[in-house]
């Protein structure tokens, strides 16, 4: 590869051109399995119906099919990054592809985007964030398990052959780390565009970030269940800086198309989990008062949540 090639690559993932030696494909066997395969020169990918020879795809072109010795096919094509991100390896779960779509665009990430991201994790929504904000944005990876950014590093790097320059991962609690860059008596920086969370208890990092977002700026939750839903609307809600949130699950059902058996799959992933989001308010301002009330005993006395000072809105602190 030519020095502007690996360039192209590291800003994109995507590789073109023949295959090579030190990249992955993906091999399809015709049961549909798939199988993910260092390239190696002089290398064989063994199956149980005999091996397949890495040399016979080096230098060819993807979309090929190569047969084993016993004579199974298998369909050679490189990963998408939707097929990267559900087959890299992982300690942490990883945002799955349908919901890192829905995250993009819930919270507008765009070419040029300074972005936020914790916790890494395995890098997974890391490589779709750096995709969208291209070369003249960034995106600060904040993780707080030494393991965890160790891998989210590997994956990263794996996708886009080396780490792209966009990109800045520090190990360390977020909101730690956020208070440490600006120090407790500096004036807090405001040069994030976007924010995306997903993390246990999102709801303790809305202050410190709210300090730092742009106005307009968007915070995205990602979730995954409805008492985490709950607390962060709530808290974002309270907090009085931001629009009101809004929460959606996106489900994904694959379909069966074959003659006249066209029907859902059987097979569909029931929950992954949930989205909320709202846009920072210029300091000092708090969205007009929403028009509907409550529903009755949403705020009862089993109720244990964060607490509005007004039936409607928050105590703004702008
Ligand atoms: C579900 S994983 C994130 C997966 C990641 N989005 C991906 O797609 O690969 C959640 C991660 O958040 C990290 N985490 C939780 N709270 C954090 C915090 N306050 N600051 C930094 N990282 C945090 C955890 O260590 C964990 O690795």
């Amino acid at each position: 590869m030519t020095t502007q090639e690996e360039a192209a690559v590291t800003l994109s993932g995507v590789r073109i051109g023949p295959l090579q030696a030190g990249e992955r494909v993906t091999l399809t066997d015709p049961k549909n399995r798939r199988h993910s395969v260092l390239l190696v020169e002089g290398g064989t990918f063994h199956t149980t119906k005999g091996g397949v020879s890495h040399d016979e795809l080096i230098g060819g072109p993807e979309g090929v099919v190569v047969t084993s010795v016993g004579g199974t096919a298998y369909l050679a094509l490189r990963p998408l990054l939707n097929e990267f991100t559900v087959t890299m390896p992982r300690q942490a779960a990883v945002v799955y592809p349908k919901d890192a779509a829905q995250i993009l665009m819930a919270c507008d990430i765009f070419p040029g985007a300074r972005v936020v991201e914790a916790g890494a994790g395995s890098g997974a929504l890391t490589c779709s964030l750096l995709r969208a904000v291209g070369p003249t944005g960034r995106v600060r990876s904040y993780e707080r398990r030494e393991e965890f950014a160790a891998q989210a590093r590997r994956n990263v790097e794996s996708f886009f052959g080396a780490a792209p320059p966009a990109w800045e991962l520090t190990l360390g609690d977020l909101v730690e780390s956020l208070q440490a860059e600006t120090g407790p008596d500096a004036e807090p920086e405001t040069d994030i565009d976007r924010v995306v969370l997903d993390m246990l208890a999102p709801w303790e990092c809305v202050d410190a970030l709210a300090e730092r977002l742009v106005p307009g700026g968007v915070l995205l939750a990602y979730v995954a269940t409805t008492t985490q839903l709950a607390r962060t609307v709530e808290t974002l809600r309270v907090h009085g800086g931001f629009t009101e949130p809004e929460a959606s699950e996106t489900l994904l059902r694959a379909w069966h198309a074959e003659g006249l058996a066209v029907r859902p799959r059987h097979d569909m992933v029931g929950h992954t989990g949930f989205l909320v989001s709202a846009r920072r308010m210029a300091p000092g301002f708090r969205a007009p008062a929403r028009k509907r009330r409550p529903a009755p005993g949403a705020y009862g006395e089993d109720y244990t949540g964060p607490r509005a000072a007004t039936p409607e809105g928050g105590s703004a602190r702008g």
